[in-house]
């Protein structure tokens, strides 16, 4: 695997590929996990060559976020991609993705502005811009995100859509499952912040998520199941809930009553000093988990 950081030898190594044949990328912000790698597994089924990308990318988080405090650990996380066969890592500075003087940002209104939009101002702007950017840096066939960053795919997907992004085009940007502990807790890099109590009762997320699910697949008042749920989560120890929301799975709008088509549930919720999300389908045609 080669390991890049300037875009001069990012083209260099991208055409290079190209000349063998096609290829999938697979943005992350590093410290990598399960979830991460089974992007990696995927991105290999869908073509000939997987570009991870490694950035930390400051536009996305707010002033009172945890950008310094974001884990880093490149040398760990190459290795991790090495083995799983990836074939170029795109790992950018600050200064080379954003070099003094950027001045540009793109904003998707509509899906970007409830749910994690609404708790956390600017945080899809910045994740739209690095996107394209990182679309239009590599020029991939195919790119490959976690469904648990659902808000994010759907902002990703309209980005893609209504700037007639071609490489990758909008049918190509594949939603991937959501990977669980054994638990059932969404993997993601933030876990790492919690401490053993307040990981031990993380757990209810999940399971208090499936529980309002089921009321709702029964039939149940949807505005009682989604309580209940806030309710587990309270007595669970989850401090400040941003959302407890069911919402069309497409538009993100919200749903007061049982859906009759696909649906998801999203949860953000705050244990000690840790923002936890996770969302999951509900309702007909679930099918994807
Ligand atoms: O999901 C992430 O890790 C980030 O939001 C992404 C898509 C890599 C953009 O910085």
């Amino acid at each position: 695997m080669q390991t890049v950081s300037t875009l001069v030898e990012l083209r260099l190594a991208v055409d290079d590929l190209r000349k063998s044949g096609t290829i999938a990328l697979v943005p992350t912000m590093g410290a990598l996990h399960e979830g991460h790698l089974t992007l990696m597994r995927e991105a290999r089924r869908h073509a000939d060559h997987v570009v991870a990308s490694i950035f930390v990318n400051p536009t996305q988080f707010g002033p009172n976020e945890d950008l310094d405090a974001y884990p880093r650990r490149l040398a760990e996380d190459a290795a991790l991609l090495e083995a799983e066969g990836v074939a170029l890592l795109w790992a950018p500075t600050v200064e080379a993705m954003y070099p003094t003087g950027f001045a540009t940002s793109i904003s998707v209104s509509g899906v970007s502005e409830g749910l994690c939009g609404a708790s956390r101002p600017g945080h899809f702007d910045g994740v739209a811009t690095v996107v394209c950017k990182l679309f239009n840096q590599v020029r991939p066939d195919h790119a490959l995100f976690g469904e648990k960053d659902w808000q994010q795919l759907a902002v990703i997907r309209t980005m893609a859509r209504d700037l007639d992004l071609v490489l990758p085009q909008v049918s190509n940007i594949h939603g991937v499952p959501t990977v669980r502990e054994a638990d059932g807790l969404a993997m993601s890099s933030r876990n790492a912040y919690l401490s053993p109590e307040q990981r031990a009762a993380a757990v209810t997320l999940p399971r208090a998520m499936r529980a309002a699910i089921e009321d709702i697949e029964a039939g149940d008042n949807v505005a009682g199941a989604l309580m209940r749920l806030r309710a587990a989560l309270a007595e669970a120890g989850f401090g400040p809930v941003d959302y407890v929301t069911l919402a069309d799975a497409t538009s993100l709008a919200p749903l007061a009553e049982t859906p009759q088509g696909p649906a998801r549930l999203l949860v953000a919720a705050r244990i000690g000093g840790t923002r936890l999300i996770d969302n999951m389908p509900v309702g007909p045609a679930k099918g994807e988990e």
